[in-house]
């Protein structure tokens, strides 16, 4: 990052354990990353993650969605919470609640999301078990833009996976758990530096490395 660009300011969106929050707010600690982590918010005010985050000293917010009366109500007050914090770009990291297509179009091209799977296979929920179940040798994970339609924003960055013959749901989800704390860091470098931007209905730039390089499962 140049000395003169400013880093974007990043609100990240949990609903439990954090696990690619804290993988976010350890890259941003570096003072040549182009993002700093601003503030986090969960709707639960009981998640693990939450409690990291403020032993680390960052800005932590709970908004208990069973507070509010509908949906809208939930989200005017994320947004206020996200814009009083001055956030440029929202990261969506295990955040549990679906939004309305109000506030995805208000923070479209500015929201990201990960999710365990190549996306499009296997949206949704029960993305591992989906994918035992499809038999796929290669799984991975898909960090994208967020817009009304789930799991289907533009990509920005995936990682491979292999899976193997005797995996199970939970073992699957940790060996693509630790590609995505590499690539959720990965991405918002991209977004944040500018070096990858949104095109239409793909994200362009970025795609430097590793473009010769290719997994085989099995190997071969
Ligand atoms: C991750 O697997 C992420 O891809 C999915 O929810 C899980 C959140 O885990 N959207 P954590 O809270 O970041 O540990």
């Amino acid at each position: 990052m140049s000395p003169m660009m400013a880093r974007k300011r990043v609100g990240i969106l949990i609903s439990g354990r954090g696990s690619n929050m804290m993988a976010l707010v350890e890259a941003a600690r570096a003072s040549d990353y182009p993002a700093e982590i601003v503030t986090v918010i969960s709707n639960r005010p009981d998640a693990a993650g939450l409690a990291w985050a403020a032993s680390q000293g960052l800005a932590t917010v709970a908004i208990d969605h069973k507070t509010f009366s509908s949906r809208e109500d939930f989200e005017s007050e994320l947004d206020r919470t996200l814009i009083a914090a001055g956030v440029e770009l929202v990261c969506c990291a295990g955040f549990m609640r679906l939004m309305t297509p109000g506030f995805v179009e208000r923070w479209q091209g500015r929201m990201l999301n990960i999710h365990p799977s190549l996306l499009p296979s296997f949206k949704g929920l029960d993305t591992h078990a989906q994918t035992l179940a499809a038999g796929v040798k290669i799984a991975g994970c898909t960090v994208h833009f967020v817009v009304p339609e789930m799991d289907s924003g533009p990509i920005i960055a995936q990682a491979a996976v292999p899976v193997a013959d005797d995996d199970t749901a939970d073992t699957l989800a940790a060996r693509i758990l630790a590609a995505e704390h590499k690539l959720y860091p990965h991405a918002l470098h991209l977004i944040a530096s500018g070096a990858a931007r949104l095109d239409g209905h793909r994200v362009s730039g970025g795609n430097s490395v590793n473009q010769a390089a290719a997994l085989f499962s099995p190997r071969c």
